[in-house]
């Protein structure tokens, strides 16, 4: 079918991250007319690219956190109703594993905090069972024999972030949303208090044209900072926080580790098919991606530890990307200081998990109709500040 070019939106969603694709595919399936504009030339290229998609509010979440915590639960219980809609929508495959996590320790200390934390967790009627290292070992037996304790998180599964964003995008285009990528939004438009569209950077696709939207959602990751228009107070601050990853490969096939493996302060994922992420160092360096010698030895001596067996896996790929951090590394979700501005942005290490949560307080924010309270510690006004004091 010829795509529908539209001259004016009811919504431009900037950015083509999971966040934007799923925020888009929300609004375009409600009966919007939505384009979306990713500057690359293809979607999924940023964070959602380097992400290993654990869906870990337990075992991701620090317990202070308890907001933040109760967001992550509430999208990880979203997730399966999400990728069954998707499924219904795409006959491209999510890649979701409910595969469960275990948290294991090396040490005496470590398994000190494993108890303290599970302690903690089992105050909040969270799932946590406690697992001693035969048991670990018979459930996951790729575990090396010397480790002191584990935790088990049955509930903590995972997504292949490349495969549901692709799912995503089909969903979007197959509902009649307009797609435009190496479309590098420039500039968000505005007359007075309201956002009037997007400017595009001269040279990208649409050759620096404006963009009409009565609405715009911002959904830049990393990339925030770069979006010019928004008047001063009325930008939310967003950091890039560098995480170097890698792409391993079994090729006796799957079976070293069936579930995801949590250590400190590293990870591995399960693709289900032999394939495993393993990430991700915390690195605060800027724009800057360099996969450095370093951070890919400390990730793999980690991990090498824990699973003796990956070292006969195949290195397929290593890169860098760049989480998107706010001042309090909460996502910003909801309306900003212009009318019709809104926010998905600053989801930090849970932009996967954060997605189908996002989308749905996305749609209410752009419906106008109330948010979730869930979504009120979240609320952009904490770095912004109000619509009259703009137009003001
Ligand atoms: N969510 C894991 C990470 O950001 O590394």
């Amino acid at each position: 079918m010829p795509q529908r070019t539209h001259h004016s939106f009811d919504v431009a969603v900037v950015g083509g991250g999971i966040i934007g694709l799923a925020v888009a595919w929300r609004a375009q399936r409600h009966g919007m007319r939505v384009v979306l504009l990713e500057r690359a030339p293809a979607v999924a290229t940023g964070a959602t690219h380097a992400a290993a998609g654990m869906l870990a509010p337990v075992s991701e979440a620090h317990v202070a956190e308890r907001e933040l915590l109760a967001l992550g639960l509430e999208s990880a219980a979203r997730y399966p109703d999400f990728v069954a809609q998707l499924a219904q929508a795409s006959p491209l495959d999510a890649g979701f594993l409910a595969c469960g996590t275990l948290r294991v320790a090396r040490d005496r200390d470590e398994a000190e905090a494993l108890d303290r934390e599970r302690a903690v967790r089992e105050r909040l009627g969270l799932p946590v069972e406690r697992l001693l290292p035969t048991a670990a070992r018979r459930r996951e037996s790729g575990l090396a024999p010397t480790i002191r304790l584990a935790l088990e998180f049955a509930d903590d599964h995972a997504v292949d972030p490349r495969a549901i964003s692709a799912a995503l995008a089909d969903a979007f285009t197959r509902a009649g949303g307009e797609l435009r990528t190496g479309a590098e939004a420039a500039a968000l438009t505005s007359a007075g208090d309201r956002v009037t569209g997007v400017a595009l950077a001269s040279g990208a696709a649409g050759d620096g044209a404006s963009i009409a939207a009565d609405q715009v959602v911002v959904a830049t990751g990393a990339w925030t900072e770069r979006l010019g228009g928004l008047p001063a107070g009325a930008r939310v601050p967003v950091r890039p926080v560098k995480g170097q990853i890698l792409r391993l490969r079994d090729p006796a096939g799957p079976g070293l580790m069936t579930r995801v493996l949590r250590m400190d302060p590293g990870y591995l994922v399960p693709r289900g098919d032999g394939r495993y992420v393993l990430g991700a160092t915390m690195e605060e360096r800027g724009y800057e991606t360099d996969v450095t010698a370093g951070g890919v030895f400390e990730l793999l001596r980690d991990a090498i530890e824990l699973v003796p067996g990956l070292s006969e896996l195949v290195i397929e790929e290593v890169e860098a990307g760049l989480r998107p951090g706010t001042p309090d590394n909460a996502p910003a979700l909801g309306a900003g200081a212009l009318r019709g501005l809104h926010w998905a942005a600053g989801h930090h290490r849970n932009g996967i998990l954060l997605a189908p949560i996002t989308a749905d307080l996305l749609l209410q924010s752009l419906t106008g109709s109330p948010l979730d309270p869930l979504a009120a510690p979240f609320a952009p006004g904490r770095f912004t500040t109000t619509t009259k004091e703009v137009a003001a």
